[in-house]
């Protein structure tokens, strides 16, 4: 009997040893498999997402729940880490060392070029280090990755700068601020954001200065390495005009011109004539170079007064009405209504549209920044109906999602009287 189970004890240990080996073997085998179809991943949002959620599913069953809540805990420490490593310039100096003749740098000479401490550049390095946002190529030595080349676009730090400030700073105040208000905002006129920082969002953010700065070129990239609108909405058969003179497309609150720059280049493409506006409030428009002039009409606007585009084939709002409440987009809604043409002119919203259930962690915790920044949010399928009916005089003609997880194009179309 006592060597039965001591037999049953070296089977079972030998059959587990054997299944550790398949499973680092297996995830050996997948790594490379994703390296191979890198291209291919990079085409299929869709199956890429659905990929990258499988492997965050096998982190969570290989972690122990302790270990989860570790990491949550000490998660503010790499965004922290990274935007000192930018600000002082030693990713920047990793980066280049890939340019040059090295092809690594170490923390000795980084401290040296940037009149850093050389402990304090190490000791923050090995957190980028361990989370594979730089390569350790030996100790206190590094090398630049495909993540940390990305930095390269100030735009990109901008965005964390952002995140620390905006999303951190307000988050960090969310909790209490939902407590005093007894987990209920429907009759409070405080805002968490101003309660925070003393005014609202827009209002530090309009008032031009670093942080006007730093967002609008952040938005500038959000949609980086996403599927353009233009290429999912049937721009040609929905937005033709007769004339060079007509206006196509009118981008509301469009900040520096991003979007509508890339879609003159999709119009001379396909030999689209028309008009292009741009319109936003004067902060966020000045320095945008001349160079665009010529192919886009830039207008300083607020969209809080009568349309000053009559009859436009679209007006075009991406990630505006997120931001504010259902009343102040009824208010924008209805400025834009009362300068469309019946039947001819379309509002194009660029937004996310919240599905029913399993909604995607993008989405969601979108929703709750506009909440904490704004005390706006993003919206179901029910509710931007509701929001329309509510402005009256227009009607959803249909709805084009962009892809998983990628917000969609909503038309709008004005209803005849
Ligand atoms: C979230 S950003 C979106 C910018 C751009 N549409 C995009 O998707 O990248 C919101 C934009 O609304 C603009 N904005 C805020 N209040 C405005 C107002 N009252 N009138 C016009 N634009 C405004 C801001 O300057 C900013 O460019």
């Amino acid at each position: 009997m006592t060597f039965d189970v001591y037999f049953m004890r070296d089977d079972y240990s030998s059959i587990m040893k054997a299944k550790r080996q398949d499973l680092l073997r297996l995830l050996a085998a997948a790594k490379a498999t994703a390296a191979e179809l890198e291209d291919e991943l990079t085409l299929d949002a869709k199956f890429r997402l659905q990929a990258s959620e499988a492997c965050k599913q096998l982190t969570r069953t290989l972690q122990k729940p302790v270990d989860r809540a570790m990491d949550l805990v000490f998660q503010p420490v790499l965004p922290a880490a990274l935007q000192v490593a930018l600000d002082a310039g030693w990713v920047a100096h990793i980066n280049d060392s890939a340019n040059g003749h090295e092809t690594s740098v170490t923390a000795r000479q980084i401290a040296k070029d940037t009149s850093s401490d050389v402990e304090l550049v190490k000791r923050l390095m090995r957190v980028l280090t361990a989370d594979g946002t730089i390569h350790e190529t030996r100790s206190n030595e590094y090398a630049p990755t495909s993540f940390s080349k990305l930095f390269d676009n100030p735009a990109w730090a901008n965005g964390l700068r952002h995140s620390l400030r905006d999303f951190n700073i307000t988050l960090a105040g969310m909790p209490a601020f939902l407590a005093k208000h007894q987990y209920n905002l429907e009759n409070t006129q405080e805002t968490l954001y101003k309660h925070v920082h003393g005014a609202s969002f827009f209002e530090h953010v309009l008032a031009g200065g670093d942080m006007g700065a730093q967002f609008n070129s952040f938005m500038s990239v959000i949609r980086d390495g996403k599927k353009p609108w233009f290429d999912v909405y049937p721009v040609a058969e929905r937005l033709e005009v007769s004339s060079p003179a007509d206006a196509v497309l009118v981008d509301v609150g469009g900040g520096k011109g991003h979007d509508l720059i890339a879609f003159s280049q999709f119009m001379a493409r396909l030999q689209m004539q028309g008009k292009l506006v741009l319109q936003d409030q004067p902060s966020a428009i000045e320095g945008i170079p001349t160079e665009h002039a010529s192919s886009i009409e830039i207008q300083a606007h607020d969209f809080f007064t009568p349309q000053k585009v009559i009859g436009a084939r679209a007006y075009f709002l991406k990630h505006i009405l997120h931001n504010w409440s259902d009343e102040d987009c009824v208010d924008i809604l209805t400025r834009i209504r009362d300068a469309m043409k019946s039947g001819y002119s379309k509002i194009l919203i660029n937004e996310f549209v919240l599905p029913d259930e399993k909604c995607d962690s993008t989405s969601a915790t979108r929703d709750v920044v506009m909440m904490a920044l704004l005390d706006a949010k993003e919206r179901s399928r029910e509710q931007w109906g509701a929001l329309i009916e509510m402005t009256g005089g227009l009607a959803i003609d249909s709805v084009w999602p962009l892809g998983f997880g990628d917000g969609s194009i909503i038309e709008v179309t004005k209803e005849d009287v």
